[in-house]
């Protein structure tokens, strides 16, 4: 792997690195060998990745002398569940994990989760290692150790903190990938951008299309900027004191569209996440913070690359409510003191966090959301 592949996320004596390049599933084995203390894994995957890459990791695996296990989970956000983590664990106990046997994730970001969680209480914590396949995984989920599971009262209320001891990246996967899979992770990526680094997101805005064409360089690079961006926000504040909540920008309001929508594949989470990327730089332009001229500029990026920026419509007849959603942020992991954190944007790069938001200017952006997308009218 060429140094300029890599990224280092330095957490002391429980640092790692990140590898993003085409070709590194054929290469897993001995990238991940020198970290095995016992010689075995097991390997955690779902069954759209199964018949796509399994057999390609695990070929890599045995040439190298590495004895691999694996599980192959229905696909899905329905997977990151109790039930799912309770079946996987009793599958890695039958298969005699030991304390030295590696958990690889295979898949996106459900299966990372569901993986990880598993990992750091299987016999109270065993090694653990990514090899994220969808560009959510590869650009946000893979790095900075949040592991978990969705519970009836709300998505990722039940976790650990479990660092990966490598992540593997292989852009070639992404070839496979739906395209609204493919949108839905960019969302990160633009997340990324707007949080602090104002030339990525200038440089989105010339390669973005090219990214989501195909283009593989391009692809790369969009993963290498939004780990090593990711992976400096980590190193500085792996539990989220503060400066880690950043990487919340456009996830107060994703977390609520996705809880109204429900986790049956609506609203993914990603274009939960671009949709809440608008709707916080909206917030931050009637709070006076940001100038109108970065919404329009981030509006536009929407508009370019056709990425979901409106409210779908509700199944059933179900309409949106301001309410229900405002109710949805009380229930928010970030609620401190009873008050909810925004992450806001001052401009394109410049992003702070805000707990002191009016209620009626926040009922106002949803209201407007709202409106626009029963007139189908989104911007
Ligand atoms: N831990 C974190 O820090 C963190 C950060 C962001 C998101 N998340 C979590 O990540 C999850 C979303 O992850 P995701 O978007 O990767 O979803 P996902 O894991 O459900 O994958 C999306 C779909 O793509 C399929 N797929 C995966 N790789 C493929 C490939 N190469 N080709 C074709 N199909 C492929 C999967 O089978 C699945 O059907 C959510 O549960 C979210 O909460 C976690
Ligand atoms: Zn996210």
């Amino acid at each position: 792997v060429q140094p300029d592949t890599a990224i280092r996320v330095a957490l002391g004596d429980r640092s790692y690195d990140i590898h993003a390049a085409p070709g590194l599933l054929s290469r897993a084995g001995s990238l991940v060998r020198p970290l095995l203390a016992g010689g075995r894994v097991f390997v955690v995957t779902d069954d759209v990745v199964a018949p796509l890459y399994l057999g390609r990791l695990e070929m890599s695996l045995r040439a190298a002398g590495i004895d691999s296990r694996h599980a192959v989970l229905p696909a899905g956000e329905a997977t990151k569940c109790f039930a799912r983590l309770e079946g996987l664990l009793d599958d890695m106990l039958a298969a005699r994990c030991e304390r030295s046997t590696a958990i690889v994730a295979l898949g996106g970001g459900v299966i990372g989760d569901l993986a990880g969680f598993a990992a750091s209480i299987l016999l109270r914590g065993v090694p653990f290692l990514q090899i994220p396949t969808t560009l959510l995984s590869q650009v946000d989920s893979s790095v900075g150790g949040k592991t978990g599971v969705n519970t009836g009262r709300g998505k990722n209320l039940v976790g650990s903190f479990h660092q990966p001891r490598l992540v593997l990246a292989d852009i070639d996967t992404l070839a496979t990938l739906p395209p609204r899979q493919l949108k839905a992770g960019y969302a990160e990526v633009l997340k990324m951008g707007l949080i602090g680094d104002a030339d990525l997101f200038a440089w989105l805005e010339s390669n973005g299309v090219a990214l989501l064409a195909g283009d593989a360089a391009c692809r790369q690079r969009a993963v290498l900027a939004s780990c090593g961006a990711k992976a400096r926000i980590v190193a500085a504040d792996e539990r989220e004191s503060d400066q880690r909540a950043l990487l919340n920008l456009g996830h107060t309001f994703g977390h609520a569209l996705e809880a109204e929508a429900g986790y049956d594949g609506l609203l993914l989470h990603g274009e939960a996440v671009g949709i809440g990327l608008l709707l916080a730089f909206d917030l931050s332009v009637r709070l006076g913070l940001c100038p109108p001229g970065d919404l329009a500029r981030l509006t536009r990026h929407f508009a370019d690359l056709a990425l979901p920026a409106g409210l779908p419509r509700l199944p059933g007849g179900r309409r949106w409510s301001v309410e229900r959603l405002m109710g949805h942020f009380a229930a928010d992991k970030k609620v401190r003191d009873g008050r909810v954190t925004f992450v806001l944007g001052k401009g394109i790069g410049r992003c702070v966090l805000c707990s002191e938001v009016p209620p009626d200017i926040l009922a106002g952006v949803l209201g407007d959301a709202i409106c626009r997308g029963e007139s189908g009218d989104v911007p």
